[in-house]
């Protein structure tokens, strides 16, 4: 694999075991005691708006670096299409105490090129580079309460490159007062919102019935099964959110992978899929002649500068494999397009023979290696343990032990 990739050993020593040097680490965050490691894996067949892309993947549970494969595969002939919109970032100035929240609204309403400007003139930088203050909204939020009227005024940024919580957060700052004094009301929180709605990702693909055929079911069968297994999540939100979890299964791997703030995605996707009436799902598969269609539509705030994506080696080669070029939106649609194959590869195994089996042979092969099966002697035990049904710790130890006692 590594050699498919073309990396050097100096690269390859960016993901080895201490990678991350303490110090480094130290540098990170507060009270630093070790460093943690995950495996970190690379997605393949992946095309993304036409080009052939290796997706960089962390995650600690079997199956889903190869659930991303296999559904690429699948949607390898079309590949995945993207549509990123620009990075806009919010930031949240609340203002409490509002004597009058309707003369407050109106007179900030009255005062968003004055308060944009001045907003500019904070990143000038940002604003040379295409970026920086784009908008300024007002939302009422209560007219008395305990915090008296209240007020909302969000100010959209266009982060560029960054994810944009460090430049937001101290936008917000700044304008607090003048917004405050403006409303007629007391400056309260400062703060980015991670409802990132103005800086989404859409992702499709489209699946040939014959990509979708699976040991006893045909491509059409699996593709009705598919479509019913979208319309369960968009009925029922208990379904939705493990319909969502599968979406993150690929979309948080890749930014792990990329050290990104995959909380703040997390928070940001949820949120979304709650917006408007009851929470629903972030992707959605429909029927049509001899194929199905897949959409996803979610918010992906990412940055290639800043945070962790400078100071750790590991998250350099993994947008170095993915071949960013340096480009955010690139890396919004590769994380997307990963999120939506995990969600096919799941739902499609759910639709068929379920998903235990995979895992289990995945499991048979930790036993396998727990036990202290080495080389070939791994698949073996782990074939015997899966075919007997019996995947267990103290039976992988039985079946090693005979098999090294019958080895000549
Ligand atoms: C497991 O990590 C993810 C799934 O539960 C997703 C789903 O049910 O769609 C398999």
């Amino acid at each position: 694999m590594t050699e498919a990739l073309g990396l050097t050993a100096e690269q390859l020593a960016a993901i080895g075991p201490g990678a991350l040097a303490l110090d480094v680490a130290d540098g990170m965050i507060e009270n630093v005691i070790g460093t943690y490691a995950l495996p970190f894996a690379v997605a393949v067949n992946f095309v993304v708006d036409g080009a052939d892309v290796f997706v960089p993947m962390v995650v600690e549970e079997p199956s889903v670096v190869a659930a991303a494969s296999n559904a690429a595969r699948m949607a390898r002939p079309a590949g995945f299409t993207t549509q990123v919109s620009p990075p806009l970032t919010i930031g949240q100035i609340q203002v409490t105490n509002v004597r009058d929240v309707v003369a407050g609204a109106a007179a900030l309403r009255a005062a968003a090129d004055e308060l944009l400007g001045d907003a500019r003139q904070l990143v000038p930088r940002l604003t040379e580079r295409g970026g920086g203050p784009r908008a300024f909204e007002v939302r009422t939020l209560a007219t008395s309460g305990p915090d008296g009227g209240m007020l909302v005024a969000h100010l959209h940024v266009d982060c560029r490159d960054a994810m944009g919580a460090n430049l937001v957060n101290t936008l917000c700052e700044a304008l607090a007062d003048r917004v405050a004094e403006l409303a007629g009301g007391r400056a309260g929180l400062r703060i980015l919102s991670n409802l990132a709605d103005g800086r989404t990702v859409r992702v499709r693909c489209s699946i040939e019935d014959a990509m979708l055929a699976a040991e006893g079911a045909s491509g059409s069968e699996v593709r009705a099964a598919i479509a019913g297994a979208s319309r369960f999540a968009e009925l029922d939100p208990y379904r939705a959110a493990t319909h969502n979890k599968g979406i993150m299964n690929g979309v948080d791997a890749v930014l792990v992978a990329t050290g990104q703030d995959w909380r703040a995605v997390e928070a940001g996707a949820h949120a979304f899929a709650a917006l408007g009436e009851g929470y629903k799902p972030l992707a959605v598969w429909r029927e049509r002649d001899g194929g199905l269609d897949g959409e996803l539509v979610m918010p992906l705030a990412v940055g290639t500068v800043g945070g962790a994506v400078h100071v750790h080696p590991s998250a350099q080669l993994a947008l170095a494999i993915a071949d960013i070029g340096g480009r955010t939106d690139r890396l919004a649609a590769i994380a997307g397009a990963a999120g939506l194959a995990t969600n096919l590869a799941a739902l499609k195994a759910l639709a068929t023979e379920g998903i235990q089996r995979g895992h289990m042979a995945l499991h048979a092969r930790g036993l396998a290696r727990a036990a202290g099966a080495t080389g070939e002697l791994i698949e073996r035990v782990a074939a015997e343990l899966a075919a007997t049904g019996e995947v267990k710790a103290e039976r992988a130890r039985e079946v090693l032990a005979r098999m090294v006692k019958e080895s000549p």
